[in-house]
C-alpha cells in the first residue's frame, strides 16, 4: 500500500510517498525557515503563504522522486493538528481536494503521534539516509521532544497509548530556541546551541533541574530563567538588565560554556525521566522523536545510560517531514481507522495526543 503523506503544521511543507508504512520512496521538504530567521521565530502569516507556494511543487516532486503517478497511490494522509492554524489549513485543504478529485481514501493524523512513526521507516533507496534496521516493538516507550511538545508516551500497540508525562510549561525545543536567543544565536536555536556547546565546558555552570509532582512531567521555563540570570551575572548586571542586550557583552568562551552547561542539564532531564519510565514499565523498545531527537548529546547520554540497545533514525526524519505522516497513515489504514471525510475534515490547531 502506497500512501502520500502531507505535512504543513509549521514552517516545513513536506510530502513523501511511503510504502507499507516502512519503505520511504520519496521525502521532499521545502522549508520557509530562512524567511523567519531574521524575526527570531516562525511568523505564522509568512509560513502559511509559503506553504501555498510550495505545496503543489512538493507533491509533484514527491511523486516524481518515488517514480509514481496517481494510479500508484492508494491513499493520502495529512496532518490536521496540532500546529499553526493557517499552515495546517493549506495541507488539509490540498489533501481534501486531492482525495476528492483523485478518488483516494484520506487519513487525518496527529502531528505529535506522527513524529513517533518516523522510527517505523526502515527501508529506502534514497541517498544518504541512515535508518533504524528494525521496526520498534511493542510495548514501546516514546520520548517526544520537539519545539512544541515534550512528553513520555507508552504505546501498547498502534493507536493504543498512555501519556506518562508532559511538559507543564515550555517544550524542550522551545527552551533551546529561547536560550539561543539570549546568546545571540540564530533561529532555530537547537542546532546552533548544539554546535556551540562542542566548544564549551558543560560543567562550567550548574543549572537546576525542575522537581515535579508527577515524576514523568517536565518543566523548562525555570531552566531558561536560570540561564538568563547566570548570563546577566557573568556580565556584572542584575535581573533588570534587558535580555536582548546580554549577548553582545558575553565573550565567546562564556557563550560556549553557557550553551554546553544548558544543553547538558536539559538533555539530562529528559534522559533521567526516560530511564525512570524504562525501569517502571519494561518496554521492549524505546524511540526518540521530534526535532530535538536529532541532538547528538541526547543520543550519547541515552546510549551510555540505558540498559537496552537503542537505535536512532536519520536526523532528517526527526524534524518535520511527510514520511512520518505517510507511515502513521498506513498503520491507521491497516488498523481500520475511520476514513476522514474530505468534505468535512477540519484542522485542529490545539489537538493533543
Ligand atoms: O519537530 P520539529 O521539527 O518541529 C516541531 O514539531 O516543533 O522540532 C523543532 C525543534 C526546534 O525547537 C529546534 O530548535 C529543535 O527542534 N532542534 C534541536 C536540534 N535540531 C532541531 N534541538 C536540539 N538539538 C538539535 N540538534
Ligand atoms: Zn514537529
Amino acid at each position: 500500500m502506497r500512501i502520500l503523506g502531507i505535512e504543513s503544521s509549521c514552517d516545513e511543507t513536506a510530502v513523501a510517498v511511503i510504502e507499507d508504512g516502512t519503505n520511504m520512496l520519496s521525502n521532499v521538504v521545502a522549508s520557509s525557515m530562512n524567511l523567519h530567521a531574521k524575526y527570531g521565530g516562525v511568523i505564522p502569516e509568512i509560513a502559511a503563504r509559503s506553504h501555498i507556494e510550495a505545496i503543489i511543487p512538493a507533491i509533484e516532486a514527491a511523486l516524481s522522486d518515488a517514480e509514481c503517478n496517481w494510479s500508484d497511490i492508494d491513499a493520502i494522509s495529512v496532518t490536521y493538528g496540532a500546529g499553526l492554524s493557517g499552515s495546517l489549513l493549506v495541507g488539509v485543504m490540498t489533501a481534501c481536494t486531492l482525495a476528492i478529485i483523485k478518488k483516494k481514501p484520506l487519513y487525518s493524523v496527529n502531528h505529535v503521534e506522527a513524529h513517533v512513526y518516523a522510527n517505523f521507516i526502515t527501508k529506502t533507496n534514497l541517498d544518504g539516509y541512515v535508518l533504524r534496521e528494525r521496526r520498534p516493538l511493542f510495548p514501546l516507550l516514546a520520548l517526544i521532544v520537539s519545539g512544541g511538545h515534550t512528553q513520555l508516551v507508552l504505546f501498547k500497540d498502534h493507536g493504543d497509548y498512555q501519556i506518562l508525562g508532559r511538559t507543564r510549561d515550555d517544550a524542550i525545543g522551545e527552551a533551546f530556541d529561547k536560550v539561543a536567543k539570549i546568546l545571540g544565536l540564530g533561529y532555530p536555536g537547537g542546532p546552533n546551541i548544539a554546535k556551540l556547546a562542542q566548544e564549551g565546558d558543560s560543567k562550567a555552570y550548574l543549572f537546576p533541574k525542575a522537581k515535579m509532582t508527577n515524576k514523568y512531567d517536565f518543566s523548562f521555563s525555570g531552566l531558561k530563567t536560570a540561564v538568563l540570570r547566570e548570563a546577566q551575572k557573568q556580565i556584572g548586571q542584575d535581573f533588570n538588565f534587558p535580555s536582548k542586550n546580554v549577548a553582545e557583552r558575553l565573550s565567546g568562551p562564556q557563550k560556549a560554556n553557557i550553551a554546553a552547561s544548558f544543553q547538558r542539564i536539559a538533555i539530562e532531564t529528559v534522559v533521567d525521566k526516560t530511564i525512570l519510565a524504562f525501569e517502571a514499565f519494561s518496554p521492549k523498545s524505546i524511540v526518540i522523536a521530534g526535532g530535538v531527537a536529532s541532538n547528538l548529546e541526547l543520543r550519547r547520554q541515552l546510549t551510555d545510560r540505558l540498559a537496552i540497545d537503542i537505535s536512532y533514525t536519520d536526523p532528517r526524519l526527526c524534524t518535520d517531514n511527510g514520511a512520518m505522516v505517510g507511515a502513521l497513515g498506513y498503520f491507521e489504514a491497516t488498523a481500520k481507522k475511520e476514513i476522514a471525510d474530505p468534505y468535512s475534515l477540519h484542522t485542529q490547531p490545539n489537538l493533543s495526543m
